[in-house]
């Protein structure tokens, strides 16, 4: 395990301390799944990917109040990923938020749209244990709220239900799958993955929008997505965001007195320990 460790300071009366895992794109297939799903599992599986998952639980169950997963737990769907991802969503000290490779059927094949999710979600009947799309918990005086902004776009239902956990008046930490558009970050990103690559942040104008035609669609945001990204930039009570997907660690202010931490891939071992202060 490689364990990366940052603070943020919101002004707790009793420090809390958080690890942040993301991207563990667990490979399983058994019995009951088909032979694609086992020829996926056969190229992308590793036992390291469960044994730094352990690590990171036993961890995170041994040290911190919370464990924060945002997403690809599992990296696609079948049966045997299906269990392994229930049986951690079933430990209470760790909150959830969907990411792509937890709706991907074959991984890579197929346009995701949400009609293609849902046909994922079905799949998992019934359900992983967790609610995948919207979730919030507090814990010592903070609001944990989980987004599914995974295809890199947030929905109307969405904002409302965040602007009710916000109206609560707690500190909110907001965890999601793909992180909002931030200039550092994505200029970070086409450092390391050369310019005009596919950036992967939520919120991208069209300016920032990867030159493949393909990603550029899904990534352009639709419907209420800018309107979100900006409400939520615009939010004093939002401390942080946690996010992953693009499998590189990375810090920046997403607005005064709101910082983004992006935590690398758990499949090569990275977790972040965040202490709140
Ligand atoms: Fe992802």
């Amino acid at each position: 395990m490689k364990l990366l460790q940052s603070t943020l300071q919101i002004g707790l009366e009793q420090p809390l301390k958080i690890l942040h895992v993301t991207d563990s794109h667990i490979a399983l297939a058994d019995e009951r799944d088909n032979e694609r799903k086992h020829a996926l599992a056969q190229r992308l599986g590793s036992p390291d990917k469960e044994q730094y998952l352990q690590e990171h639980l036993a961890y995170g169950r041994e040290h911190c109040d919370l464990i924060v997963h945002t997403g690809d737990l599992i990296d696609f769907t079948s049966q045997a990923n299906f269990d392994f991802a229930r049986e951690v969503l079933a430990d209470e000290k760790v909150f959830f938020a969907a990411g792509n490779h937890e709706f991907s059927q074959y991984v890579g094949e197929a346009y995701e749209d949400r009609a293609y999710k849902m046909n994922s979600y079905n799949e998992m009947r019934p359900g992983l244990g967790a609610p995948l799309f919207f979730n919030a918990r507090t814990v010592g005086g903070v609001n944990f709220v989980s987004i599914d902004n995974s295809y890199h776009q947030f929905e109307p239902w969405q904002l409302t239900r965040l602007e009710k956990e916000i109206a609560k008046g707690l500190p909110v930490i907001l965890c999601v799958h793909a992180p909002l558009f931030e200039a550092s970050l994505f200029e970070h990103h086409c450092q390391l993955r050369g310019k005009g690559s596919s950036s992967y942040l939520v919120g991208c104008d069209e300016d920032h929008l990867p030159d493949d035609e393909w990603r550029a669609i899904e990534i352009r945001p639709r419907g209420i997505t800018a309107e979100a990204v900006d409400f939520i930039k615009s939010q004093p009570l939002i401390k942080a965001v946690l996010a992953g997907h693009i499998h590189f660690s990375f810090v920046s202010e997403l607005a005064p007195g709101m910082t983004q931490f992006v935590t690398g891939g758990a499949y090569e071992g990275i977790a972040r320990e965040i202490t709140i202060l």
